[in-house]
C-alpha cells in the first residue's frame, strides 16, 4: 500500500492518499479544491491513477475537490449515503467495506460533529475526520452536531480500537500529524482520561467559538460535491483558487 499525508494550509486540512500497489489505483480522503494540482502531482509521482475520492463528511471549512477531480481525471465520488447527494457515485455505509484493489477501508459511522460523519479504519490506522482530532475534536454546534452523540461515537467506535491504532485526523492547527488511540484515550483534554459525558457536554457548550466564516458557502458547495459558490466575498476567494496553479500559460 502507498500512503501519503498531505497538508492544505488554508483550512489546515489533511488529505490522505492511499494507493494499491497491485492495481495502481489510488483514492484520496478529504481532498481540498485549492490543492488539486499538488494532489494530482503526488498521485502521478507514485505512478497511480486516481480512482475514487472519499469525504469523511460535508465540510464547512473548505470545498471538497471531489467534483473537480472527477471532471479532470475521471475519479468517482463517494460520500456518506445518508446525505443522498445526487452528485455522488457511491454512498458510504457502515455495513459495506470500501474496496480499492487490495485495500479495504472499514467505514465507521461516527456522528456528533455532523450527523453523517464517517471515520475510516484501514488496518493499523484510522482516519478520524473531525470526530477525533489530536488533543481535540470537531465542534458540535452546526450541521446537526450534538455533543452527546459525538461522545458516544468516539467512545464506542474509536476508543474501542487497539491502543496502537494510529489516529490520522482531518485537521491539525499546530503542525501535529498523527496520534494513536491509546494517546487520545489517555490525554485528549475533552474526551480522554476520565472525562464524563456531562463534562464533555459542558466543555463543548462553553467553547464560545466564532461563527464559521466559510460555512454558508462551503456546505451548499459541498452538497454539490465541491462547487465553488457564486458571489464569494473577496476575503474568501482564496478558498477556491488552486494554491499551486502556475500563473503563466
Ligand atoms: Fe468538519
Amino acid at each position: 500500500m502507498i500512503f501519503r499525508q498531505l497538508f492544505e494550509p488554508l483550512s489546515s486540512t489533511y488529505t490522505y492518499l492511499i494507493g494499491c500497489e497491485e492495481t495502481g489505483q489510488a483514492l484520496l480522503i478529504d481532498p481540498v479544491v485549492n490543492s488539486i494540482e499538488r494532489d494530482l502531482g503526488v498521485v502521478r509521482e507514485h505512478g497511480l491513477t486516481l480512482a475514487w475520492t472519499l469525504d469523511t463528511h460535508i465540510h464547512a471549512d473548505h470545498i471538497t475537490a471531489a467534483l473537480h477531480l472527477k471532471q479532470q481525471v475521471g475519479s468517482r465520488i463517494a460520500m456518506p449515503a445518508m446525505e443522498q447527494l445526487g452528485c455522488a457515485d457511491a454512498g458510504i455505509v457502515e455495513e459495506a467495506p470500501f474496496r480499492l484493489g487490495s485495500v479495504a477501508l472499514q467505514p465507521l459511522h461516527t456522528p456528533g460533529h455532523t450527523d453523517s460523519h464517517f471515520a475510516y479504519l484501514l488496518g493499523d490506522r484510522v482516519f478520524t475526520g473531525d470526530a477525533l482530532l489530536i488533543d481535540g475534536c470537531g465542534r458540535t454546534d452546526f450541521q446537526n452536531g450534538d455533543a452527546r452523540t459525538l461522545y458516544e461515537s468516539v467512545h464506542t467506535k474509536l476508543f474501542t480500537l487497539a491502543d496502537e491504532c494510529l489516529v490520522y485526523p482531518a485537521h491539525d492547527y499546530q503542525d501535529r500529524r498523527v496520534s494513536s488511540i491509546g494517546q487520545e484515550k489517555r490525554r485528549n483534554p475533552r474526551l480522554g482520561g476520565e472525562r464524563s459525558l456531562e463534562e464533555f457536554e459542558r466543555i463543548m457548550a462553553e467553547l464560545k467559538l466564532a461563527y464559521p466564516k466559510f460555512i454558508d458557502y462551503a456546505v451548499p458547495g459541498n452538497r454539490r460535491c465541491g462547487v465553488c459558490p457564486e458571489g464569494l466575498p473577496d476575503e474568501l476567494q482564496a478558498y477556491c483558487v488552486s494554491m499551486t496553479h502556475s500563473p503563466q500559460g
